[in-house]
């Protein structure tokens, strides 16, 4: 019986053309692992280029939800290795694609007390993942929790300004003593270092910064420690991610983002160190009018998309917030500035939907929205 619905599940993926190569997925080689058990759960790997389109995934996903008897679909998503991989523009002379080049495991650092450490993430800048990480932040400690917030992103350290802090944090005992603002203890490096050092600063070096940072600053006892990654998936925030021990992810991104490639990528690079994400959080999803209209002004689905394409929840969608830029500017983010206002009401809510997930409940609480 088995066997029967094994057949039909690669009949179904028979049906997904790869329109890069001309020929379907399973002909193309990209399906490995194919397994399917006596419940109908289905789990493949599945070998996606750069160049390839990612909506492939979700292709794939909903030809196989599709067959009679499967209730249940993982995909792993890898890039291929092998010579061949990412044809199209490589030197001449055959030599094979660049494989990714193994990452070494960085010496995770013990850090007993600092509780439920959950990654802020995004595959690119400007989307608002400080400003999610910086209210999550805000709204975990206004429920009474000990929360901890460490801004990693080297490349835009915006933390302290959206908490309104300028000074140096304090060394005691040749510790490092957090910055506490609105409730929140608080590291940034963008407080430690110069303005301009960081744009010539290479992966290494970052890396060892960030670990000198988590074995040097006295957090006390946590409850939630917050890690906003730079964006992007690249050595330094893998080894950031191993070092820091985060043991959860939240991606943000926005509506019109096209490239759910960059998501993937970013769901990936926590899938190869066993970090679950636990959903997307779309930011600037739509535009609530005085009189509580709503309007979508970019063009919408980017969250639900990626959300798909990585088969976890989306979340939330926050909308966009007039004045939320002038608020963080002057050190309040918006939970603080306008708690009643649509996105802190949307943020608050994450805050409550992040405790019960890490607690292992609720998770099939719906999207929540303005
Ligand atoms: N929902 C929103 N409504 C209005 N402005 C927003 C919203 N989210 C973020 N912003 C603004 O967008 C800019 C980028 O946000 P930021 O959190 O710094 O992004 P990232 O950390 O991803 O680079 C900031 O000026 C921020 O105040
Ligand atoms: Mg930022």
């Amino acid at each position: 019986m088995t066997d029967d619905l094994n057949a039909r599940v690669s009949d179904a993926l028979s049906s997904v053309q790869n329109p890069r190569v001309g020929k379907d997925v399973v002909t193309a080689g990209m399906i490995q692992d194919l397994q399917v058990d006596n419940d109908g759960r289905v789990s493949f790997t599945f070998l996606l280029d750069r160049m390839d389109p990612a909506t492939l995934v979700r292709q794939m996903r909903s030809a196989v939800r599709g067959v009679d008897g499967v209730s249940d679909v993982k995909v792993k998503v890898q890039e291929p290795t092998g010579a061949g991989a990412g044809a199209g523009g490589g030197p001449p002379g055959g030599s094979p694609a660049r494989a990714a080049p193994p990452t070494p495991a960085p010496q995770p650092i013990d850090l007993p007390g600092l509780g439920h450490i959950i990654a802020v993430s995004s595959g690119k800048g400007g989307v608002g993942k400080s400003t999610v990480a910086a209210n999550l932040s805000v709204a975990l400690a206004q429920s009474g929790l000990r929360v901890g917030l460490m801004d990693a992103d080297i490349y835009g350290p915006n933390i302290p300004r959206m908490f309104g802090v300028t000074e140096q944090p304090p060394v005691r005992n040749q510790r490092i003593i957090p910055i506490e603002a609105h409730g929140v203890k608080l590291i940034s490096l963008g407080l430690m270092i110069e303005r301009d050092a960081p744009a010539i600063w290479r992966g290494p070096i970052i890396t060892k910064i960030l670990q000198q940072f988590l074995r040097d600053v006295d957090w006390g006892e946590l409850d939630y420690f917050l890690v906003d990654l730079p964006p992007g998936t690249g050595d330094a925030q893998l080894s950031l991610v191993q070092s820091a021990q985060v043991r959860t992810s939240v991606i943000v991104t926005t509506p019109q983002e096209v490239s759910v490639g960059d998501g993937l990528r970013g769901a990936k690079m926590f899938e190869r160190v066993g970090v679950p994400v636990l959903g997307i959080i779309e930011n600037m999803s739509f535009f609530v009018t005085p009189s509580g209209e709503r309007i979508e002004i970019f063009s919408s689905g980017g969250g639900q998309r990626l959300a798909d394409e990585l088969g976890v929840p989306l979340i939330a969608q926050i909308p966009l917030q007039a004045g939320m830029t002038e608020h963080a500017d002057q050190g309040k983010p918006i939970v603080i500035a306008e708690p009643e206002s649509p996105a802190a009401v949307v943020l608050q809510d994450i805050a409550k939907v992040l405790r019960s997930k890490v607690a292992g409940k609720g998770v099939s609480l719906p999207v929540i929205t303005g």
